[in-house]
């Protein structure tokens, strides 16, 4: 076995951890109250628990389903199909999905270009879409006769036109390219930091400051699929309150768990494969214990790499208490 680096803070679980971990998880065999789902992994196949979660419970709902290629998850795989086969087995738990969520519930689902646009076919028969995020996916592998793909979406749906969206939680800190000043010297829309010169600016539909995480980041698991605590919190933090309900159906390692903990959220995630539920129950005790968002400082989200005090936070980081 090669030795692991000291910077890799990827986060594992031992078999031992396992054992422990999974005592947490939930089994669902007959219909659910919301005391018994929530801030619960529920362990097993999405298709069938959707029908034992209890009616209009969730204010949010975030979807980062199998995307139509071919796939391993754990022990269970993902077949590539027809455009329209793919289509068929989203409409099949989406329809199904919808009683669980409360009237002014919104609602995210990820795709990559092949898969988005089934997903926003059946999403539009069902509910208001709203807009599409397309995020830059700096990590990739590059193709010899196509063009590398290095974005993905999420589409933003209501259930209803009755909804929450806090766009002050959500502005980016930009560095400011033209420092222009009123007539009597002051900045116009920036201020002037000891770090520079910066802008709050209002969030579009174009998010380029996320970094998928890798192995020197704390969130760092060996999901193939983990989605960036980032994308998670300023998806939380636009469409929920705290104390709301965010549910999941195919929670992999549990990023959106994890980071409704640190935001004062609560959560309902589902997994059908054991060791990442493992994983992200893992992943929700320590945020129970460290509630930091890497690019998500102060409570701005800043652009990929530039909060220059980030750095500084991380080594003042209290240690982290042994789990279990
Ligand atoms: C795209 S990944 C989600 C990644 C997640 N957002 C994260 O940040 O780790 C999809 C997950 O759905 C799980 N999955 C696939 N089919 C499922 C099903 N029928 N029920 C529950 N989970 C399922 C897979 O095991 C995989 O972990």
């Amino acid at each position: 076995m090669t030795k692991r680096s000291s910077r890799n803070k990827t986060i594992t679980v031992t078999e031992s951890e396992i054992r422990l971990l999974e005592k947490r998880l939930l089994s669902v065999h007959s219909c659910l109250d919301e005391t018994d789902v929530i801030d619960k992994t529920i362990l097993g196949d999405a298709l069938e628990v959707i029908d034992y979660l209890p009616r209009c419970f969730a204010d949010m709902l975030f979807v980062d389903p199998p995307y139509n290629m071919s796939k391993v998850f754990g022990k269970a795989s993902f077949k590539r199909m027809a455009s329209g086969d793919y289509e068929s087995w989203v409409r099949s738990w989406f329809s199904r999905i919808l009683s669980k969520l409360k009237p002014n519930a919104s609602i995210y689902v990820c795709g990559d270009w092949r898969s988005s646009s089934p997903l926003f076919r059946v999403l539009s028969d069902y509910v208001n879409v709203r807009n599409r995020i397309t995020w830059e996916r700096e990590k990739g592998r590059g193709a010899k006769a196509n063009w590398k793909n290095a974005s993905e979406d999420i589409w933003f749906a209501t259930v209803s036109d009755e909804y929450c969206f806090n766009v002050e939680a959500v502005k980016l800190k930009k560095k400011v390219i033209a420092p222009y000043r009123h007539d009597n010297g002051k900045p116009k829309d920036w201020s002037e930091e000891t770090n520079g010169n910066f802008r709050l600016t209002h969030p579009s539909n174009l998010w380029t400051d996320l970094t998928v995480p890798f192995w020197s980041m704390s969130e760092n698991t060996g999901h193939p699929t983990q989605k960036p605590e980032k994308l998670v919190a300023k998806i939380i933090l636009a469409s929920s309150r705290p104390g709301d309900i965010i549910l999941d159906p195919f929670l992999g390692s549990g990023t959106t768990s994890t980071v409704a903990k640190k935001l004062g959220r609560h959560f309902v995630g589902i997994e059908i494969d054991r060791h990442y539920a493992c994983l992200a129950e893992k992943r929700i005790e320590i945020a129970a214990l460290d509630k930091r968002i890497q690019g998500y400082d102060d409570g701005v989200f800043w652009e990929r790499n530039l909060n220059p005090d980030a750095s500084k936070k991380i080594e003042k980081k209290p240690q982290r208490r042994q789990l279990l």
